[in-house]
């Protein structure tokens, strides 16, 4: 018997008992967010007893429920695929009525014929899909007039679900509502008797109270009591009891994310303390696996306050609120003893690798099951040592599968759904004076590149690509959706696109300082590069580039980080530009097979010259490089030394060698106070270039070596490109035409022997 097998078997002898005691036991479930790109099979569906499948939307003409068509490969092999783990885990797909989508919600309860469509093809699609329920999703009524008619619906909706399970001879779906903290918002309250009589409970959005983009100071957006506020769960609780939501109706919401603010004093860091906007990323939102990660890499541990059950920590000016593992224990405790259902976690993904809060919340549940359950116990106790078993056999197993799987997290809970905005070619047109020449500020790699102002006065830049790209419309979209998922300070965030017959056209924000390159080589111009903005570049640059290699949703391997792909803002704070949508374009692969690539001289590593290799080595190797110019002011399309003869890594790593190493740092920086770790921040640059792949350390390290001065670092080896190698099993000759003028030039490669 395989194992697999084994495990379907050993469910279906547990199965009697957890089905007798799942009218006690509490409701254990996660959403998983679609948009998070987590991949199904590793949702860890055992430790969960429901499983919410976000999100299905509200069609706004037809009004019928649509599934966006980048969710469709997921949402077709859901059911089947968290079935695997787990055969008694029960699906529900939700259904985003509210946030964005409150308009087209309460226009589609407007009219019956609305209502009609959207209910039909909700159950519809929830059979279609093996979903066993379905779920309502932030919805708040703002006035009387849509009150009535989402009782109504309400109602409607229930007697169709009813009706279909008679007719259909199958149980019938169950309905769920997630609401907000509160069953009284603006002064406005849900219609809490019709809620009680129709969905089969309702989980609370407990979270998300405070955010970074909204308040000024730092919040607990979680807190499960505040003294000094009614912006609380333990309130929004007892408010929804006192209107009639009995508690075993109620099921509690748990963050598994949290917000980054900006301090305005670092000194001042506690919960309510001043702030100025989010920090790490666009809006201030981590998951919870990318905070883990983030506090590791600094070596700083969390405060816990239980007065208000959260956890927040602060790393220099940044401080970031969210539930570790004794806030959300805490919290499942609560629910216990407030004879609540169970909770309903958002979202499973952004857990951390090893399932830290999932454990504790299931932890917490099962133990004060166990207590009110002794007699049970007692009479059950063969089986459930059978499940005690299998539970922390299969946590085994979850658990060395997790660990290997690449590092998920860092999701934008908030931007929900359809983040982009769809320009119009009109607007653009207008925007950037019908592509005027006066408004182009560059040349990228897929097109030029013009700055523009919307009619409401925001700047954008605006990147309109050449016909290079093979792909169609649909595959476009998919692919600027993923990149648009991307939200990183260090980032250049994607704001949208347009598109229009042969016309593609992707827009950023703009960014007035232009790129480090107009900076760099120019000797008034980079008098505006102290040593402080380099640094600050520098770990900016290096914050980026462990976000899309490690903390994204999907690893993103850049291939041409270079200092004119480094965007500078207001503050010469850096933004890595032009990356994801180079997905879109095959041109490197192809040129790779045909034995000639088109690269930018310098950025590219010796692996992917000679076997078309690329990995997260790659941008490691770019960054090196980057490095090395920023610390020397100097174009790696020079050449270098005495004898004119070395090119700016042999020139770098022979000065290094001789101990001379001050001698390559740009003049304008020299400085005695400095000048350890200058020296040190060109010896990582030297690690970054090392000839072989394996040898290079990963962006971890590298930042790890730049923040800890007293870390010992390796000595670094020749570096890749060098005339004389020591080592002498290499086979592969590159010959390199350079010219000083020129930045990008072909790289063409002769396997020589
Ligand atoms: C919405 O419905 C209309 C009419 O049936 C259809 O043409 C359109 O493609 C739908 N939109 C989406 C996003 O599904
Ligand atoms: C219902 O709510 C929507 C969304 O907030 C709003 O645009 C609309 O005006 C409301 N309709 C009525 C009739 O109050
Ligand atoms: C924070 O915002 C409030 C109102 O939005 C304002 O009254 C207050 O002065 C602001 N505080 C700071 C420190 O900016
Ligand atoms: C928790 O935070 C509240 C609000 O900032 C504060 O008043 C209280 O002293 C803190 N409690 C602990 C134990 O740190
Ligand atoms: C959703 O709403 C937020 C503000 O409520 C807005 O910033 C964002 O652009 C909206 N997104 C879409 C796709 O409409």
């Amino acid at each position: 018997m395989s194992s697999k097998n084994l495990f379907s078997f050993l469910f279906l002898l547990v199965l009697p008992f957890s089905s007798s005691s799942d009218t006690t036991a509490g409701i254990k479930s996660g959403f998983w967010y679609a948009g998070s790109e987590f991949p199904v099979p590793e949702i860890p569906s055992t430790m969960y007893t429901h499983l919410h499948f976000a999100f299905a939307y509200i069609n706004t003409t037809s009004f019928e429920l649509y599934i966006s068509h980048s969710d469709e490969p997921y949402i077709s092999t859901f059911y089947e695929t968290v079935k695997q783990n787990n055969p008694s885990v029960i699906t529900l797909l939700s259904i985003l009525g509210g946030r964005n989508e409150s308009t087209n919600f309460f226009a589609m309860t407007s009219q019956y014929s609305r209502r009609k469509s959207f209910i039909r093809t909700s159950i519809k699609t929830a059979r279609q899909y093996g979903f066993q329920g379905l779920d309502l999703l932030a919805v708040n009524p703002n006035t009387a007039t849509n009150m009535t008619n989402m009782r109504t619906f309400i109602e409607e909706w229930r007697t169709a679900i009813d009706s279909e399970s008679k007719s259909s001879g199958t149980k019938r779906l169950i309905l769920t509502m997630g609401a907000y903290y509160s069953p009284m918002l603006d002064s406005m309250s849900y219609p809490v008797d019709t809620i009680v009589r129709n969905f089969d409970w309702v989980h609370l959005i407990t979270y998300d109270y405070y955010l970074p983009t909204k308040d000024n100071f730092t919040g607990a957006h979680t807190a499960l009591y505040d003294p000094a506020s009614k912006l609380n769960t333990d309130y929004g609780i007892k408010e929804w009891i006192k209107s009639g939501l009995p508690a075993n109706k109620i099921v509690l919401g748990l963050a598994y994310h949290g917000y980054a603010w900006t301090l305005v004093n670092p000194n001042h860091n506690t919960v309510g303390s001043p702030a100025r906007g989010p920090a790490i990323t666009q809006d201030g939102s981590m998951s919870y696996r990318y905070i883990k990660n983030y506090m590791k890499s600094y070596g700083v541990t969390p405060v816990y306050n239980s007065t208000l059950v959260v956890n927040y920590v602060t790393i220099g000016s940044f401080w970031i609120g969210y539930d570790d593992v004794e806030a959300i224990k805490t919290k499942v405790s609560y629910a216990k003893d407030k004879g609540l259902l169970g909770f309903a976690a958002f979202q499973i993904p952004s857990d951390d690798v090893d399932w830290e809060l999932s454990k504790a919340a299931l932890d917490e549940e099962e133990e004060d099951q166990r207590d009110s359950n002794q007699r049970l116990l007692a009479i059950l106790l063969p089986t459930l040592t059978i499940t005690i078993l299998l539970l922390s056999t299969i946590l085994c197993i979850l658990k060395r599968k997790t660990t290997r799987s690449e590092g998920i997290g860092e999701l934008n809970e908030r931007a929900i759904g359809r983040n982009l905005k769809v320009f119009s070619f009109d607007q653009i047109k207008e925007a950037t004076d019908n592509f005027s020449i006066k408004n182009k500020i560059g040349e990228g790699g897929f097109g030029p590149v013009y700055k523009g102002r919307l009619s409401d006065g925001e700047e954008i830049a605006v990147k309109r690509l050449s016909e290079c790209s093979k792909q169609g419309v649909e595959e476009f979209q998919n692919e600027v959706s993923l990149a648009s998922k991307l939200q990183h300070v260090n980032v250049l965030q994607l704001q949208g696109y347009c598109i229009k017959r042969e016309e593609k056209i992707l827009i950023y924000e703009y960014m007035p300082n232009k790129s480090l390159d107009f900076y760099l080589y120019d000797p008034v111009k980079s008098l505006k590069l102290d040593w402080e903005t380099r640094i600050r570049i520098i770990e900016g640059v290096t914050q980026g580039l462990l976000y899309l290699q490690e903390y994204s949703t999907f690893t993103v391997i850049h291939r041409d980080l270079k200092a004119s792909n480094i965007l500078l803002d207001d503050e010469m704070k850096p933004k890595i530009s032009d990356f994801g949508i180079a997905r879109l374009f095959q041109k490197d692969e192809k040129e790779a097979n045909t034995g000639k690539i088109v690269g930018t001289y310098g950025c590219v590593p010796p692996e992917y010259v000679n076997q078309g290799i690329y990995s997260r080595k790659y941008d490691v190797y770019s960054f090196g490089v980057l490095l090395l110019q920023i610390l020397g002011g100097k174009k790696n399309s020079c050449v270098y030394g005495i004898e004119n003869n070395l090119n700016l890594l042999e020139y770098a790593y022979e000065l290094w060698q001789k101990g001379n190493g001050v001698d390559f740092i740009d003049i304008l920086l020299q400085d005695d106070s400095q000048i350890g770790k200058q020296l040190r921040c060109m010896q990582v640059a030297l690690l970054c270039v090392q000839e072989k792949w394996e040898d290079r350390p990963s962006m971890l390290e590298v930042h790890s070596m730049l923040k800890n001065e007293t870390e010992i670092l390796p000595n670094p080896k020749v570096p890749a490109f060098s005339k004389n190698k020591d080592n002498t099993t290499q086979e592969t000759v590159v010959t390199i035409e350079l010219a000083c003028s020129d930045n990008s030039l072909t790289i063409s490669q002769l396997i020589a022997r």
